[in-house]
């Protein structure tokens, strides 16, 4: 039997000088990220070489262990970067009427304030883990979702549009732990919203 492990590449995202979220969170914040990478390429190199060996096998605890960490590691590492890439310096205020994201908006929501207010109220959830404003490809429509650490929650096959970290290491070093509405209203002003209309289908 063979197989070939999948290798991800860490990606790099130039964000310094965000509104309200420091260059020294960034830093930190692109270490975590880098560290889910790291784990996910480990994990893929171990369940491979398992599989090669014809040692993969339902009732072997370490073979179960790796295979629910990957789920773990891997929408860690993908959903920073849908986060990292959805941010600017740039931001500004919200997008613009004629985009395909503001006509998803309006469909799903009726208005703009609407679908920011439950997005927000999303994000605030007890907790840790990511609010994400996802598309359903079977009826473009769109909703918000809590999605708890990084792999319980997502819709299956929906695609995250908005995507915000509300794991307390995306503003601890900013705000204290009870602020995380002034991280929020932080991360909405460094929406790069350009590219979250380029998500839409
Ligand atoms: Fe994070």
């Amino acid at each position: 039997m063979s197989t070939i492990a999948q290798t991800y590449v860490a990606k790099d995202f130039n964000l310094a000088g965000l509104n309200g979220i420091s260059d020294k969170t960034l830093e930190t914040h692109f270490g975590l990220y880098k560290g889910y990478v790291t784990n996910t390429n480990t994990l893929n190199e171990q369940i491979s070489g398992l599989i090669k060996n014809g040692k993969a096998g339902s009732a072997d605890p370490a073979y179960a262990e790796l295979t629910r960490r990957l789920g773990f590691e891997y929408n860690g590492m993908r959903l920073h970067e849908y986060y990292f890439g959805n941010m600017t310096a740039n931001g500004k205020g919200q997008p613009n009427s004629e985009t395909k994201l503001m006509k998803a908006i309006t469909e799903s929501f009726g208005d703009f304030e609407t679908w920011k207010t439950d997005f927000v109220k999303v994000g605030g959830m007890r907790g840790v883990g990511w609010a994400i404003t996802f598309q359903d490809p079977f009826t473009s429509r769109i909703s918000n979702h809590w999605v708890t650490l990084h792999e319980d929650g997502n819709p299956a096959g929906f695609k995250p549009i908005l995507v915000m970290d509300v794991w307390e290491h995306a503003f601890l070093l900013d705000y204290k732990p009870a602020e995380r509405p002034k991280y929020i209203e932080a991360f909405f002003s460094n929406i790069d919203w350009d590219v979250v209309d380029q998500r839409i289908d």
